[in-house]
């Protein structure tokens, strides 16, 4: 009985210390082994970012679709490269990021300064904060030591990237399915704040809602005759951008959640936010807060969605160059 008693001490101290040498995302992961990698990030950020800001937003996006498809991995930066796999780079809700060239640039300079260190992922995560922050939005924590996957599928980008049609219920579980709350939902869609979209992410709520010609109820009408009148003049343009915060979409503020209240959110998805009380509630308090609760709410919920299933340690790799796995 002893022995047993014994052998089942061992046994739960043996677990006990493989759980403790489990690999975590850290902050500062590099301080030793690529000291200025941080610092590389921030001032290519700096230094670039005034020229194209735009890109702020489209980075934002990116980390979004990389974390959401096999966590948080780069596998959102890897090119097709045979017939028979079609990466996440090509499924539809990815055909509109940008910035691929920008990641490309940080990587060939981390490169320069610590070969093989500094992994895809933690740079898409470093760029997309030091990005919003250098054009005047919230800071997060950005714990690093994340490594590059070496599958990439477009399906897999469909099912788990929400589409702009998505209702309530498909955002939910869209979401529940990352380990993220209702808090997260409404807080992160608040990077709808910032950038653009182009008509054709909702050009069936002007033209052909239930495909009768219709137009969706829920959007503000006076909206909706202005989109129409001046900016997505047809179901089929898919060329035309538009502002997702009308007034504002190059300033992280509020305004996105006064636009919803209006019934001025531009896809299913941002007003769908309205139609739960719970989420609906939230916005409220966000609204009756100073921006600063809302930066701080934000900035918990990036650092959320960062660590979506990473890998550490052994597994994953990290790419010599973001758009193609190691050989
Ligand atoms: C809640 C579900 C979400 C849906 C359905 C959604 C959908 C979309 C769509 C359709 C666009 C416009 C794409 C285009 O036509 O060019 C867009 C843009 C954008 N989204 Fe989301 N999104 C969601 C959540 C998020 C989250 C969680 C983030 C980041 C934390 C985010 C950040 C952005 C940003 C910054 C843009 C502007 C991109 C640019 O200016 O190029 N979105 N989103």
């Amino acid at each position: 009985m002893r022995g047993f008693r014994h052998f089942g001490m061992m046994f739960f101290c043996l677990l006990v210390f493989m759980g403790s040498t489990e690999a975590q995302l850290q902050m500062g992961f590099y301080s030793s082994s690529c000291p200025n990698a941080e610092r590389i990030v921030q001032d290519y950020v700096n230094r670039h970012i005034h020229n194209a800001p735009s890109l702020a937003a489209t980075i934002l996006r990116m980390h979004f679709h990389d974390c959401f498809v096999r966590g948080c991995d780069a596998s959102v930066l890897l090119n097709t490269t045979s017939s028979n796999n079609q990466t996440e780079k090509v499924a539809t809700p990815n055909l509109t990021l940008r910035g691929f060239d920008f990641i490309d640039k940080v990587k060939s300079l981390l490169e320069a300064a610590c070969p093989a260190v500094v992994s895809c992922a933690d740079i898409v995560a470093l760029v997309a904060r030091d990005a919003v922050v250098a054009t005047g939005g919230p800071f997060w924590r950005v714990p690093t030591g994340r490594r590059d996957g070496t599958i990439s599928r477009s399906s897999e980008a469909l099912n788990n990237i929400p589409p702009p049609t998505s209702n309530f219920t498909n955002l939910q579980r869209l979401f529940a399915n990352q380990g993220l709350d209702l808090k997260d939902l409404v807080l992160l869609s608040g990077a709808h704040t910032i950038g653009i979209s182009h008509c054709s992410s909702f050009s069936n709520r002007l033209y052909n809602f239930t495909g009768v010609g219709d137009q969706d109820p829920a959007l503000d009408s006076e909206y909706a005759a202005n989109l129409k009148a001046r900016k997505c003049r047809s179901l089929n343009d898919n060329t035309t951008i538009v502002e997702m915060d009308p007034g504002s979409f190059r300033t992280f503020d509020l305004s996105y959640y006064r636009h919803l209240l209006k019934r001025r959110g531009l896809f299913q998805s941002d007003s769908a936010l309205t139609t739960n009380s719970t989420t609906l509630s939230f916005v409220n308090q966000l609204l009756q807060g100073p921006l600063q609760n809302f930066f701080a709410e934000f900035a918990n919920s990036m650092e959320k969605m960062g660590r979506i299933n990473v890998k550490t340690g052994t597994t994953g790799e990290i790419r010599k160059h973001c758009a193609v796995v190691n050989s």
